[in-house]
């Protein structure tokens, strides 16, 4: 049977009072949208990261990681774009001062996507239709204008920078690997096709944040440059072939070329969707139509996800041609290019560029893992029904009682089993409520010591989805644990 959608009240609630994520900023009654992940919520966040830089860096022979910079040369941003480009159009109520995204706007009246149409259309298609500001309901708005969303900061005196001593936090952490290429070639034996993997916080000044961690100014993305040789006779043709909005209107060979990359990618986020266990029913794969592309893509497709509040964004793959390297190459006045070494050919590579937002990520676990179960007897239990490589606590160890040596006989088992990740010991309440505790955060497995372990040396083992319990030997439940949960 398949379990109803959470609401975002539900996961919210659950999140403030296990101490998984809360309120930024929270005594002074929060701060601009942002977040603050707790105890749980941190480790959840970390099992996330190793396990996608375990499945995309470590377990590959094609990818290697960096850890670039947060602050960039200002020339950088100019280079890819997002100092002209990187914009949303804002319009404010004059009367509540609400900022509002016009696209938004827009399209939650009209149910119309306004993409790409002119500052001036979009005010007049406002004003035509009399919209109103979502929060005060007034019609008096102002025009749209576009809003650069890279947050600006200044550097001492001391400092390097451009020339009005300004730089921008990054919106992206893709600009630090095309960056890293050049000594990525020169420095290592990496051959093309290979590809760069980063993981790290971007920042940007969006004008409508919202719906939790979902849209945040501050937030970590996992992204992939991956790096391959371009079409045959692209030199020739590179500029009739980026004159077409869209590798449909390619010719056959260069477009099997870069749909050869999709589907390899597209199986691995698949794969990587799969892995940390989001739920397939609510993944769907959405290409962009050609006048939807980023300036710099000829093909990109999402993953939407089906949140509580409706289908959105959680990640990206976008085929950036050369567009990156060949732009730093015009900046920087410096090479960035490869030279094959079998064919001895030079190319600029192209690039596949698989983008995964980690709070997006989180969210999308949170969702799929979520119920409120009815049990048998009548009563409910919140469970989370976490992978066990991404449950923030592997294993709690509950002793029945306070006393009478069942908590010793508990901390040596929860000291032998810490080698499988964050255990949990646990001995306030009654047995029936702390499983519920555990269940909350998506503990996979709970472990109660007894009186009858001090005469047999078992415990009983419960598992979370199935809540059916067993009795084990102390000296098997390493490998019984390894075999069913960690291995
Ligand atoms: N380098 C390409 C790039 O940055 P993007 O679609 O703008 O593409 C990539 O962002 C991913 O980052 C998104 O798919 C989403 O998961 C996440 N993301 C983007 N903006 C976000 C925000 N304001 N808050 C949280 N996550 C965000």
């Amino acid at each position: 049977m398949t379990k109803p959608m959470p609401t975002m009240q539900q996961i919210q609630s659950l999140c403030k009072r296990r101490g998984i994520v809360s309120l930024g900023s929270d005594i002074y009654g929060g701060f601009g949208n942002t977040y603050s992940y707790g105890p749980y919520g941190s480790q959840i966040k970390k099992n996330i990261k190793d396990l996608w830089w375990k499945n995309f860096v470590e377990n590959r022979s094609d990818i290697m990681g960096i850890d670039g910079d947060i602050f960039l040369h200002p020339k950088a941003w100019e280079a890819s774009g997002h100092v002209a480009g990187f914009n949303d159009q804002l319009i404010d109520c004059k009367d509540c001062k609400a900022r509002i995204r016009a696209d938004h706007l827009v399209e939650d009246s009209l149910k119309m996507d306004c993409e790409g149409m002119s500052d001036e259309a979009v005010t007049k298609l406002i004003k035509d239709n009399n919209l109103q500001c979502p929060n005060c309901k007034s019609e008096n708005l102002t025009e749209a204008r576009k809003f650069n969303l890279m947050f600006k900061t200044e550097l001492s005196k001391t400092a390097k920078a451009g020339d009005d001593n300004f730089v921008y936090l990054r919106p992206e952490t893709a600009q630090a690997i095309f960056l890293e290429f050049k000594n990525v070639v020169d420095n290592t034996r990496a051959k093309v096709p290979f590809g760069l993997a980063q993981i790290g916080k971007a920042f940007r000044n969006e004008i409508t944040p919202g719906n939790f961690i979902f849209r945040q100014l501050e937030f970590e993305q996992m992204e992939i440059e991956y790096f391959f040789s371009p079409p045959k006779n692209w030199t020739e043709n590179k500029e009739k072939l980026m004159s077409l909005g869209h590798i449909n209107d390619w010719d056959e060979e260069s477009r099997n070329h870069i749909n050869a990359q999709f589907d390899a990618w597209s199986k691995d986020i698949d794969n990587w969707c799969e892995i940390v266990g989001l739920d397939s029913k609510k993944c769907h794969a959405i290409e962009h139509a050609p006048e939807k592309l980023s300036h710099y893509s000829k093909r990109t497709f999402d993953i939407e996800f089906d949140f509580p509040f409706g289908q959105k964004e959680l990640y990206g793959c976008a085929y950036r041609t050369d567009f990156d390297l060949s732009q730093h190459q015009k900046f920087s006045g410096k090479k960035l290019e490869y030279r094959d070494p079998q064919t001895n050919e030079v190319y600029t590579p192209h690039v596949l560029e698989p983008t995964f937002g980690l709070g997006r990520t989180f969210l999308a676990i949170l969702t799929s893992a979520y119920e409120e179960e009815k049990l048998e007897d009548g009563t409910s239990r919140t469970v989370l029904h976490l992978k066990p490589a991404i449950a923030p606590v592997k294993v709690a160890i509950l002793p029945l009682m306070k006393k009478d040596g069942l908590p010793e006989i508990s901390k040596e088992i929860l000291q032998d089993l810490q080698s499988f990740g964050a255990c949990e010991y646990d001995e306030g309440g009654q047995i029936g409520k702390r499983y519920r505790r555990q269940d909350e955060i998506g503990t996979p497995v709970c472990i109660t010591v007894d009186y009858d372990t001090k005469e047999d040396n078992t415990v009983t083992v419960r598992d979370r989805d199935t809540m059916k319990q067993e009795r084990i030997k102390i000296s098997d439940l390493k490998t019984y644990l390894f075999t069913k949960y960690f291995g």
